[in-house]
């Protein structure tokens, strides 16, 4: 009897949605259908405003879930046709909505769905709001995904990291044991695709040639690795508020070139995600790279030389593609909510304990 849930995942990067359909009574976890569906420049646009305080928000937040929820249910009808299924055969769509906000110290995030909503565009149970309940018992509300990365990618005898570079990049240590921990250890994305779209008009340094164009400059990168952020121990998360241009502008001299600042942004993603695994996870043999940075090679390089000797590989080598492990982890959390079942993890996130995550509206 198969088991299929519907991951649905938009990100820092606010690159677009990625979803999966998933039949968790298979072994080794069949994936039925995916896609990745970009956002329109006017949704991503109005998305990346909303992530500061302006005029009228409120309004423009709740115009903004409804039209990113619309997105959310055209990727999941595609997805059923794809697959032959209908609403009926998913068991729950887990979606993570759109972070706009996220203020762990302040006792609160906030994603950008209507979950109602997303119910009657697709019949289907829906599970999201995951993060708010692990920070109502005092956690971090973030990473999520390291939960689902044990259950996935655990190996005992072997040592493992998952590194997951998205907008944001977080780690995953996965000792071969129950005792996982995970973080989120700064930009990953962020800073490249925000440089790339001032100076190029493009949404991102496809494979990071035009960083590799450029020279790093040691100076601006000493200024941006002396960041408060990468002195903070764990648990930790980070978001857009911190990691943005007005971040870099206040370290720029102002005579740079773009392509030098470009690959500058480069060697700090790639110097701050190395710094955290040879600190966190001491021991670590390979190191697994998911998330849309794993297609950048010139990152992907430089984590390599910088990690030597141990191993850099892609998820793709665990059987899981590079772009579909986070929107599987919300399927896999939507499946542990419905069965009443944990999806944080405390040691990660610093919350009291183990709870059951997000809110749940039926069909
Ligand atoms: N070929 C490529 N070369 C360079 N960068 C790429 C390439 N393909 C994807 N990317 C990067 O990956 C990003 C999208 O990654 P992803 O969807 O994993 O991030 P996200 O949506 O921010 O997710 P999250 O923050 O939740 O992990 C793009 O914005 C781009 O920066
Ligand atoms: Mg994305």
């Amino acid at each position: 009897m198969p088991e299929f849930y519907i991951g649905l995942m938009s990100g820092t990067s606010l690159d677009g949605i990625d979803a999966v359909i998933a039949d968790f009574s298979a072994p080794n976890l069949q994936l039925a259908a995916h896609s990745h569906q970009p956002f329109a420049p006017a949704v991503r646009e109005e998305l990346a405003a909303l992530n500061h305080s302006g005029r009228d928000e409120l309004r423009r937040a709740a115009i903004a879930a409804n039209e990113i929820t619309r997105c959310y249910a055209a990727s999941v009808n595609s997805l059923l046709a794809q697959a032959s299924l209908t609403a009926a055969d998913i068991r729950a769509i887990g979606c993570h909505g759109q972070t706009v906000r996220h203020q762990p110290a302040d006792g609160y995030t906030l994603q950008l769905i209507n979950g109602s909503l997303l119910a009657e565009l697709t019949g289907a149970t829906v599970i999201c709001d995951f993060r708010n309940r692990d920070i109502a018992a005092g956690g971090e509300g973030a990473p999520l995904v390291p939960a689902f990365h044990h259950a996935m990618f655990t190996r005992a005898g072997e040592h493992r990291a998952i590194v997951n570079i998205g907008g944001i990049a977080n780690v995953t240590d996965l000792p071969g044991s129950d005792a996982v921990t995970g973080f989120d250890c700064g930009p990953g994305n962020l800073l490249l695709d925000a440089w790339t779209q001032r100076h190029l008009k493009q949404p991102f340094d496809r494979d990071g040639e035009w960083a590799q164009s450029g020279v790093q400059i040691p100076g601006l990168l000493a200024r941006l690795v002396a960041d408060e952020f990468f002195r903070l121990s764990p648990p930790k998360s980070t978001g857009r508020e911190h990691f943005n241009l007005t971040l870099l502008e206040q370290h720029l001299h102002g005579d740079e070139k773009p392509a030098d600042v470009q690959a500058t942004l480069l060697a700090l993603s790639a110097r701050t995600i190395a710094d955290a695994i040879v600190r966190y996870c001491k021991g670590v043999t390979t190191i697994y790279l998911c998330g849309g940075g794993a297609r950048n090679v010139g990152l992907v390089s430089l984590l390599t030389s910088l990690l030597a000797p141990r191993q850099v590989r892609l998820t793709d080598a665990l059987g899981v593609n590079v772009d579909h492990v986070e929107a599987l982890a919300f399927a896999w959390l939507a499946r542990q909510t419905l069965n009443s079942q944990p999806g944080n993890l405390p040691a990660v996130t610093g919350a009291r304990g183990e709870r059951i995550l997000g809110a749940i509206y039926r069909p």
